[in-house]
């Protein structure tokens, strides 16, 4: 196995159903003109869209090498009496490969503690998902100087309780709260700092081979002006995009910053 590079869009709540189809197929347009094995050798494009567009993306990113569609939550649960969820096994039926877990938006806005995010962890792997699983600490838990300790605590109670083969599904996005939307992103050397320290977490757990195997995605902020100084980071893996994601161009040429 070898360390994955992989750069993935998180559109949130934006887009249209048309306007998502559009998008996608013109990304795909692009990536079947310049493939992402000419760019670079073992590296994956992934859309994590709204619940409502998963079926029509998975169609359009079905014929395009290395290219995959995720949702951005799940419930914890398999199924029942839970009035407007969605559960892992839904997910996997529209053939999405991939789950955005514990993103700071769904930790802040809808409280979800890291119990939880273990329980969504769980339900998402039982269900043949791949898991993007997101950390990343405050502002103030950076000016305080706890965000190594913030970080660890987010794994460790999310992850950790995984046995060596589940944690082969798993894809850590560093993405520091305060970087997120805000146009503030981490310098490359504070990316480096975390992922490194991250990785070493999952070293001391789970032996070398698996966190040396471990794909480590930065988020917060990336765009195509400052990708390449973040990728070009030995722990920095590829990018969790949110608002440049919205552009294919800009998408496509934040997937070429390697
Ligand atoms: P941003 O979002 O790129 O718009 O900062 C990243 C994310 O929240 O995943």
């Amino acid at each position: 196995m070898t360390r994955k590079s992989v750069v993935a869009g998180n559109w949130k709540m934006n887009l249209t159903l048309k306007e998502g189809v559009d998008l996608s197929t013109n990304l795909c347009q692009m990536l079947s003109k310049k493939p992402l094995k000419s760019i670079k050798k073992d590296m994956e494009v992934i859309l994590f869209t709204p619940f409502i567009h998963l079926p029509e993306v998975v169609k359009i990113v079905k014929g395009v090498e290395n290219v995959f569609a995720g949702a951005q939550n799940c419930y914890s649960k398999p199924s029942g009496a839970y009035t407007g969820e969605v559960s892992a096994s839904m997910i996997r039926s529209t053939e999405a490969t991939h789950v955005l877990i514990g993103h700071s938006e769904r930790r802040s806005l809808f409280s979800e503690k890291d119990e939880f995010l273990a329980e969504k962890v769980s339900t998402a792997l039982d269900n043949d998902l791949k898991v993007v699983f997101c950390c990343g600490e405050n502002l103030n838990e950076r000016e305080n100087g706890n965000h190594f300790e913030v970080v660890n605590k987010q794994i460790y109670n999310g992850l950790f309780w995984l046995d060596e083969e589940q944690f082969h599904n798993i894809i850590i996005a560093y993405e520091p709260v305060w970087a997120i939307g805000t146009g503030k992103t981490a310098s490359p050397e504070q990316a480096q700092e975390m992922h490194k320290y991250i990785r070493g977490l999952i070293e001391k757990k789970y032996g070398e081979n698996v966190s040396d195997n471990i794909s480590i995605l930065y988020g917060g902020s990336c765009n195509s002006k400052n990708a390449e100084e973040l990728f070009e980071n030995n722990d920095v893996d590829g990018g969790l995009i949110g608002g440049a994601s919205l552009k294919p161009a800009e998408f496509f040429k934040i997937i070429q910053s390697f």
